[in-house]
């Protein structure tokens, strides 16, 4: 294993963002920044032992600061949507940003993923943490949060969340990587699999109304392997909506999903502890330049974003985002590579 710090540029406000490089004897590497606790960039084998750089990114600070798709980020205090940007938690309504029309999304106006990390390189990985502080947002009490990124000798990153804050709080944690296994291009031909036999019903604003819908007889349905674009223009009122996918699925088991590409001949497999991942397809995504000058583009990646069920609040059953005072909040999701 090989360490790697350098510099990243500067922020608007001249500070400076540094980026970390862990690579493993395999060449296979990951570049994680301080700025967002970002994943810029994951290189890793193809079927001739060429080197894919399988996330979208940037390359350098400001325009991570400039644009808003949350790339590679690290996100909260909570990830995805939160129905009119409040909750009320032990009897008390707390008011959150509002930053997707009347609601909350993916930790409000300046997320985790518009934040500086504090960032250091520890054995085989990166760890970066931050204290949170109380009002955040409009998030109660402080919460100290740890992502580690592990990469494996067999090329596998593992990432690992911790958090414990002092009073109660909704905590919902995970990565905003946007994986292309051909590093350029659209994803429609990759072929896809997801472990879940239900997904969350979404209204018009993407966020889930409560309901859980069979995958079966739906263009939804990844239990066997599927190309994305198979069915992504199918006439149904779930796709419609979103522009595509854009959906948490309720995941069977620890095993979430597998992407691979026949181009390349990779193939990633995602594990997690959690319930639930949003599958989507990059339908936000606008035209503009990323890494090495590289487009990117509408539909050009795909986000496999481990979670709790969004907007658990006010959809009965769901399981509690609420992190109690003094609890510990533990988390990994792996995204393990391979060649076929
Ligand atoms: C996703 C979310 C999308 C969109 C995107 C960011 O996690 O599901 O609806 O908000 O992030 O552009």
């Amino acid at each position: 294993m090989n360490m790697e710090g350098f510099s990243f540029g500067a922020l608007s406000d001249g500070t400076e963002v540094h980026a970390l490089r862990l690579t493993n004897a395999a060449g296979a590497s990951i570049t994680v920044l301080d700025y967002g606790a970002t994943l810029q960039s994951l290189r890793v084998p193809d079927r001739d032992g060429r080197l894919v750089d399988v996330v979208l990114g940037y390359d350098c600070a400001a325009d991570y600061e400039r644009y808003d798709m949350y790339l590679g980020a690290t996100i909260g205090r909570v990830g995805n949507r939160i129905a009119n940007a409040a909750f009320s938690l032990n009897g008390v309504e707390h008011r959150l940003a509002a930053n997707d029309g009347a609601n909350h999304l993916h930790g409000g106006l300046r997320g985790f993923d518009k934040r500086l990390w504090e960032m250091r390189a520890e054995g085989d990985s990166i760890v970066c943490s931050r204290l949170s502080p109380d009002g955040e947002e409009g998030y109660p009490g402080d919460l100290r949060v740890c992502v580690r990124f592990f990469l494996t000798r067999d090329n596998a990153l593992r990432i690992v969340y911790d958090a414990e804050g002092d009073r109660d709080t909704p905590v919902n944690l995970t990565n905003h990587s946007y994986f292309n296994l051909n590093g350029g291009g659209t994803v429609l031909e990759h072929r896809l699999q997801v472990f879940a036999e239900r997904f969350c019903e979404g209204d018009a604003g993407c966020l889930p109304t409560g309901r859980l819908l069979p995958v079966e007889g739906t263009p939804f349905d990844f239990r066997a392997e599927k190309r994305i674009g198979e069915d992504i223009g199918a006439e149904h009122v779930q796709l419609l909506r979103a522009g595509g996918y854009d959906h948490n699925y309720c995941l069977s088991g620890k095993h979430a999903a597998v992407l691979r590409s026949e181009e390349t001949g990779i193939r990633m497999r995602v594990e997690t502890d959690l319930p639930g991942m949003q599958v989507y397809s990059g339908n936000f995504l606008k035209r503009h330049p990323g890494k090495g000058g590289r487009e990117i583009e509408r539909r050009g990646a795909l986000c496999l974003e481990t979670q709790l069920y969004p907007n658990a609040f006010n959809c009965w059953g769901f399981p509690s985002p609420v992190l109690r005072a003094g609890q510990r909040l533990h988390s990994e999701t792996v995204y393990a590579f391979s060649t076929f």
